[in-house]
């Protein structure tokens, strides 16, 4: 029997592909494959649905520890969310999510797991959900607008602790339409290293087209 290999802290690979142990046996979130090795369920991490899980296939080490407390921008449904639930086997992940029709998929996750809180607000004004943070572990952000990295980096300073970590999942096409990829991310890159050390990046093709992740160290 193939055995499961422990990558980075609760995520794991056998025979090419990513997985994390279900935190909700039996149940599925978004259709992934379910696989049971043992006494353990593994649920299968898509790297085409969950910037993350492509970040970890194209081998970043995404810096979670299983006791963390992150700060999720851009939850949504909460896809990679749930993989994030299934990793912080004594930690906690806030969602916070703008649209009211696309969080209810994170709301009813959060129901089934209990280190999972939803947060409908705008990531522009962390006000909004400041008295539910005390500190992050790591700031993630996976939100399409033109505005990301200004919003990143107002999180970060807000909530990341010293020595903590930060992700940042950029699409350039939500930035510029016309603009050469290249320079787009140049102008990210900027932006952030102003602030932040960018201690890792990487692209995440072929997963997704023209998106890059940064992580910084807080
Ligand atoms: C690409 S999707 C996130 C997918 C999710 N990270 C996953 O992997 O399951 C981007 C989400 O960001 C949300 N969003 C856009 N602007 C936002 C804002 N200012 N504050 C919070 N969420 C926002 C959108 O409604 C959308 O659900």
């Amino acid at each position: 029997m193939m055995k499961m290999e422990e990558i980075q802290p609760g995520i794991y690979e056998r025979n090419g592909k990513i997985y994390t142990r279900n935190a909700d046996p039996g149940k599925k979130v978004y259709g992934e494959g379910l696989l049971q090795v043992g006494d353990v369920e593994y649920r299968r991490w898509e790297a085409s649905r969950s910037k993350a899980g492509a970040a970890v296939r194209k081998g970043m080490d995404l810096g979670l520890e299983q006791d963390d407390f992150v700060l999720y921008l851009g939850a949504a449904s909460g896809t990679t969310v749930s993989h994030f639930s299934d990793i912080l086997e004594e930690g906690f992940v806030l969602g916070v999510e703008y649209s009211d029709t696309v969080i209810r998929g994170l709301v009813e996750l959060s129901e089934r797991r209990d280190n999972i809180a939803p947060f409908l607000g705008d990531a522009r004004k962390p006000g909004e959900y400041s008295e539910y943070v005390d500190e992050a572990d790591m700031v993630f952000q996976d939100i399409s607008q033109r505005d990301q990295a200004e919003m990143f980096l107002k999180n970060c300073e807000k909530f990341l602790r010293e020595g903590g970590k930060g992700l940042l999942a950029v699409k350039a096409r939500s930035i510029s339409s016309s603009k050469d990829k290249k320079e787009i991310f140049g102008d990210v890159r900027g932006k952030v290293s102003e602030e932040f050390e960018i201690v890792d990046e990487t692209e995440l093709d072929p997963y997704e087209k023209e998106h890059l992740v940064l992580k910084i160290e807080g």
